[in-house]
């Protein structure tokens, strides 16, 4: 093997009449009337290379055993390619490689799949043979450009002080609302260690040593179902900052955020500065909390004209909101039946519509309102001829995530969001506490070290479901693309709200003891927040999974089909850390 001079897919016009020495993977031959077109590939890009049997007879007979996907080395001179046979398309393409010299460095099996753009094999498969599936021009666009986003937050973060620190892997479990991985101690029997859900912990600790400004591309780890958007194992940029309020915290993020997606996409950013919404605002007008702001079609609330109706749906609900969808007035019984499917899907009982035709107002349910209340209705929703309106009854918690749901359909419909569109956004205030109906107590909406904010703290005591938090989000187009927090730096209030979760002291002491001894020592009031990159990387790329832009990704279903993980393990192993497999009695 020779030193290669250049990359496949950087020869160009200025190399015409140099030699070249090129090595890489057969794209494509072709047998043109005695020359041999091979395609070479390598990360660069194509270049067309030809050999000729009477200039070299021996090159060509190589050339004849040269099968797809072979890796090759070869040797030659740049040309410009004969008038009529350029190709516009690629970068290589007014050149091609006159071969003297072809050697094979390996040669390969026929792939499962072709070795190219726009594929629809399946994921499975994908995955099972990634190294090749990742050998495609468009899998390598892909880790090239999350590369650069993330080298570009190293540098971000390095010019304005901050400090990357590593934090372990094998740590004491540190809780964000998931279920943790375990790795068992083999010197100490019985007892685990937990992979971390998020360096949490960690960085507030680094904020006790004094370190001021740290971040870390941190792996997180969280035994949850895998989605679309979630993965067992993830990226996230990891930061936390001493003496900051929450302002400071967006001033870090919000810059680096535009620098990444102005620079490295060509999506359009639709506000800046981006807009904050508190939890509330933003529930209250897109039932969510995690808006896509590409569009309005805001909720408003009809609860007042619903109580005095006659209709027992509106009259008995404790909350009745609507949307208004523009031009849609002439949808048909069929479209108005799936709509009120997917209301029901959502969680709803059924779906209100009303239709500002040019005739007038038409509703499915006229005969349980009065002209007087529609026209209300109407009214409230501003809506104009040629509007249809949409009314959900129900608790509050359901109105929304049926509007929402229903929202993002009809903004589907009308094409309202459009992809090269960015509406990133603020949610703020979110409240400190859900309550877990399931088994009767509070949750951390955020997690355990939130802050509440000061002229919140008396209604720890008295109505904790009240308590509004300084954590915040940072959304687009409806995603959660970053969380964070400023947090409790004092011993009595974190006392307080890990009784509030209804930790016995002794759950407390055994979890977070290190923590509120640490506290202990001259805690900095600090603050941070985590924006996931594989997600952040996936809304420049539009893929609709996070796995498009993880290179060795699990599937949904959370197996790696390629090494078969997870798999059993040996006696011995499970012998040496003293574990035995019960299996499941059923
Ligand atoms: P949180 O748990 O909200 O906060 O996570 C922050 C961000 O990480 C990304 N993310 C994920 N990405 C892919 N797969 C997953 N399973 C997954 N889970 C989360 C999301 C999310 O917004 N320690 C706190 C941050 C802080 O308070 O500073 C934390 O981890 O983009
Ligand atoms: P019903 O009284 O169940 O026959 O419902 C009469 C109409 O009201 C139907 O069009 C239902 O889809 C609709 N509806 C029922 N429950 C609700 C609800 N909670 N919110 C909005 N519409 C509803």
């Amino acid at each position: 093997m020779e030193r290669r001079t250049k990359y496949c897919g950087e020869v160009n016009e200025a190399d015409i009449g140099k030699s070249v020495v090129l090595q890489g993977w057969v794209n494509s031959v072709r047998d043109h009337g005695g020359l041999i077109f091979i395609d070479l590939r390598d990360r660069a890009g194509v270049v067309q290379t030809v050999v000729d049997p009477q200039a070299q007879p021996e090159a060509f007979k190589t050339a004849e055993s040269v099968r797809d996907q072979y890796v090759l080395e070869i040797a030659g001179e740049v040309v410009r390619r004969p008038a009529g046979t350029e190709n516009p398309n690629i970068s290589t393409g007014q050149v091609e490689v006159r071969i003297s010299r072809i050697e094979i460095l390996n040669t390969s099996l026929t792939p499962p799949f072709p070795i190219e753009d726009g594929i629809t094999t399946d994921e499975n498969i994908r995955l099972k043979y990634r190294y090749l599936d990742l050998r495609r021009p468009e899998m390598q666009w892909r880790l090239f450009l999350r590369h650069r986003v993330v080298k570009m937050m190293r540098d971000y973060m390095d010019s304005l002080g901050f400090v990357e620190v590593e934090t372990p892997i094998l740590i004491k479990s540190t809780p964000e609302g998931a279920r943790d991985y375990l790795v068992p101690s083999r010197l100490y029997p019985g007892c685990f260690y937990a992979l971390p859900q998020s360096p949490q912990q960690l960085k507030q600790l680094l904020m006790v040593a004094g370190f001021d400004k740290y971040f870390q591309i941190a792996r997180c780890f969280r035994d949850e179902d895998p989605r679309a958007d979630r993965q067992p194992e993830f990226t996230q940029l990891d930061l936390e900052m001493s003496f900051v309020r929450k302002e400071d915290i967006f001033e870090v993020v919000e810059p680096l955020i535009i620098q990444i997606v102005e620079t490295l996409s060509d999506k359009k950013i639709l506000y800046k500065p981006f807009p904050r919404l508190t939890y509330q605002e933003s529930m209250d007008r897109y039932g969510t909390d995690k808006p896509d702001l590409r569009f309005g079609m805001e909720i408003f609330d009809v609860t007042d004209i619903a109580k005095t109706c006659e209709f027992q749906v509106f009259r008995n609900a404790e909350q009745v909101r609507g949307i208004k969808v523009e031009g849609c007035a002439d949808y048909s019984r069929g479209q108005i039946d799936d709509l009120t499917n997917l209301a029901k899907k959502l969680g709803g009982k059924g779906l209100v519509t009303i239709a500002i035709t040019p005739a007038g107002i038409k509703s499915p349910s006229s005969k349980f309102l009065t002209e007087g209340e529609m026209q209300a209705i109407v009214e409230r929703a501003g809506a104009s001829v040629g509007d249809l309106i949409m009314i959900v009854a129900d608790k509050p918690k359901i109105t929304a995530a049926v509007l929402a749901g229903l929202r993002l359909e009809m903004g589907n419909r009308l094409g309202l969001r459009d992809k090269n569109v960015h509406a990133w956004a603020w949610i703020t205030d979110f409240p400190l506490f859900e309550w877990n109906e399931e088994e009767g107590r509070w949750d951390s909406s955020h997690h355990p070290f939130t802050m509440p904010y000061e002229e919140d703290l008396h209604l720890l005591d008295t109505d904790p479901g009240k308590v509004r938090s300084q954590a915040y989000d940072l959304v687009c187009n409806g995603n959660e693309l970053a969380s964070g927090s400023i947090r409790i730096h004092r011993r009595d209030i974190q006392d307080k709200v890990f009784r509030l979760l209804n930790l016995s002291e002794e759950q407390i002491q055994a979890r977070f003891g290190h923590m509120l001894e640490a506290f202990e020592y001259g805690a900095p009031p600090h603050g941070g927040i985590a924006p996931g990159v594989d997600r952040l990387v996936t809304l420049l790329t539009d893929d609709e999974t996070i796995r498009q832009v993880i290179a060795f990704p699990k599937t949904a279903s959370g197996i790696d089909p390629m090494t078969n993980a997870p798999s059993p393990v040996d006696e011995d192993q499970l012998k040496e850390l003293h574990i035995r497999i019960v299996k499941d009695e059923d």
